[in-house]
């Protein structure tokens, strides 16, 4: 017979307010119920945790170093600050890091308008910057009819790679090459083949992995949202159709939740 074992709770500390969470959560998802979140790219919680975009980072008192709270476990009595100097400062200089290569594409790039580098950028980023080198840049392989890669501003977080890998099961997306010179690439950039690679386009924070069929057609501000179901299988997934606020054209299926704001992305 089995018997039910009681989950320990931990009451922890964020911004003066008390929270009891299961043991085991991360400071993250601790913050996430008080309805807040801190600055993120890499973390999604579908996806395992690889902790690499350091922009999650956190100051946890009695810790010398701040810390992702995507990937540091609640403890006991734990005193956490999402806002303090030291995390503005460090959230200020992976902002800057994260733009050093990046191009300034907005006003051609599909994804203004709900781009978390740009929301970041102007919240918690700096209005100028320091690197007056040529940018890296990479050629633009075609990957298919349905999904437009453009290397030159994906900021790898390998959300996209970890989705294909561990939800579709097809490791057709890779970061290849290492250090500054990490890219994102198809296998041998041949077309991706699996039919679930379209929701790497949800997934991507930036404009590096948008819909070919949708692109330049609108601007997302123009968009408004309709609840749907998807009807293509038994499943009966939530989708949101999004509508042209003028015509109503309907010009995109999305998932409700990842792009039609589940999380905030302010903080
Ligand atoms: S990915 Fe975001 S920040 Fe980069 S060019 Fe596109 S909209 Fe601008
Ligand atoms: S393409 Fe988008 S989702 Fe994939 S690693 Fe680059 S930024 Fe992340
Ligand atoms: S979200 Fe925590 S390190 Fe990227």
């Amino acid at each position: 017979m089995a018997v039910a074992t009681e989950t320990k709770m931990i009451t922890l500390t964020i911004d003066g307010q008390k929270v009891t969470v299961p043991q085991g959560t991360i400071i993250f998802e601790a913050i996430r119920t008080l309805g807040k979140t801190v600055p993120h790219y890499c973390y999604d919680r579908d996806l395992s945790i690889v902790a690499s975009c350091r922009l999650c980072f956190v100051e946890i008192e009695k810790v010398p170093k701040l810390q992702p709270s995507c990937s540091t476990p609640v403890n006991e009595g734990m005193v956490v600050y999402t806002n303090s100097e030291k995390v503005l400062e460090a959230r200020r200089m992976q902002m800057e890091f994260l733009l050093v290569q990046h191009p300034l594409d907005c006003p051609v790039c599909d994804q203004g308008g709900e781009c978390k580098l740009q929301d970041y950028s102007l919240k918690h980023g700096t209005e100028d910057s320091r690197f007056r080198f040529e940018k890296r840049t990479y050629p633009k392989p075609d990957i298919g009819s349905l999904i437009d890669l453009e290397r030159n501003r994906c900021i790898l977080c390998s959300r996209c790679v970890r989705y294909m890998d561990e939800i579709a099961g097809s490791q057709e997306l890779a970061l290849v090459a290492r250090g500054n010179d990490t890219y994102i690439s198809t296998f041998m950039d041949e077309p991706l083949k699996n039919e679930f690679a379209g929701n790497t386009i949800d997934l991507c924070p930036v404009g590096a992995l948008t819909s070919k069929v949708t692109r330049f057609r609108t601007r997302v501000w123009e968009l408004r949202d309709k609840p749907s179901v998807c009807t293509l299988c038994s499943v009966g997934c939530n989708i949101n159709l999004q509508y042209r606020n003028r015509t109503h054209e309907i010009l995109r299926v999305v998932p409700r939740g990842k792009r039609s704001g589940e999380l905030p992305v302010d903080m």
